[in-house]
């Protein structure tokens, strides 16, 4: 089962803790929150049975960047499944619930919210449209603005995992240690 952490942040934790459990996951970011030896530079080049982005659609700053990162993850997630949050705070680009879930339809013939807290959605997704991801992306380049603005550094901080990690580690049945953000 290979395992993607998309948008896994500087340090990317997560993925620290579900390696720990013995499990194959790949983790990716950009921008200035991209670390050589913690992130694979080739990650976008495959594909992964499950893919998840916690807290990445909504550091998104314009329609183009969250059409774009969603591309971005179903070409990741092919025959997979993906799992992805959208909350509340901070949300970079204003768009509500709806606008994500009709941007999410766009480019994935199944999607799920599994949480239905407005506020703060998560979503299960399957059944890429592959062709309208790579369509999309063609000739598609991240401005320095948008990168900028979405490479957040969470602070520092010893706490539960975000939501998506915790869905991700009850579909795997294994449990995760604090985080430190
Ligand atoms: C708020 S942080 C979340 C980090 C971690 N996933 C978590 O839940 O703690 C968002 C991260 O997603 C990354 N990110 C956002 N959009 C991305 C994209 N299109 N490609 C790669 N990384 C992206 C940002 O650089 C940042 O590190």
């Amino acid at each position: 089962m290979r395992i993607f952490d998309f948008g896994a942040g500087w340090r990317a934790p997560h993925t620290a803790h579900l390696r720990a459990q013995g499990l194959d996951v790949t983790a990716h970011d950009f921008g200035r929150n991209f670390t050589a030896g913690v992130h694979d530079p080739l990650a976008l080049s495959r594909t992964y049975d499950l893919v998840f982005a916690s807290n990445v659609l909504n550091v998104q700053c314009t329609h183009r960047a969250l059409l774009a990162t969603i591309a971005q993850i179903a070409i990741a997630t092919c025959t997979g499944r993906a799992v992805a949050n959208y909350p509340a705070c901070p949300r970079k680009y204003c768009v509500d619930t709806r606008g994500v879930d009709r941007r999410l339809r766009i480019f994935f013939a199944e999607v799920d919210r599994i949480e239905d807290e407005d506020s703060a959605p998560v979503w299960s997704v399957a059944g890429p449209d592959i062709p309208q991801a790579r369509s999309y992306l063609d000739g598609f380049r991240f401005t320095a603005e948008e990168i900028a603005a979405a490479n957040v550094r969470p602070a520092g901080a010893v706490g539960r995992s975000p939501i998506v990690v915790r869905i991700v580690a009850r579909m795997l049945y294994v449990s995760l240690p604090a985080i430190q953000t």
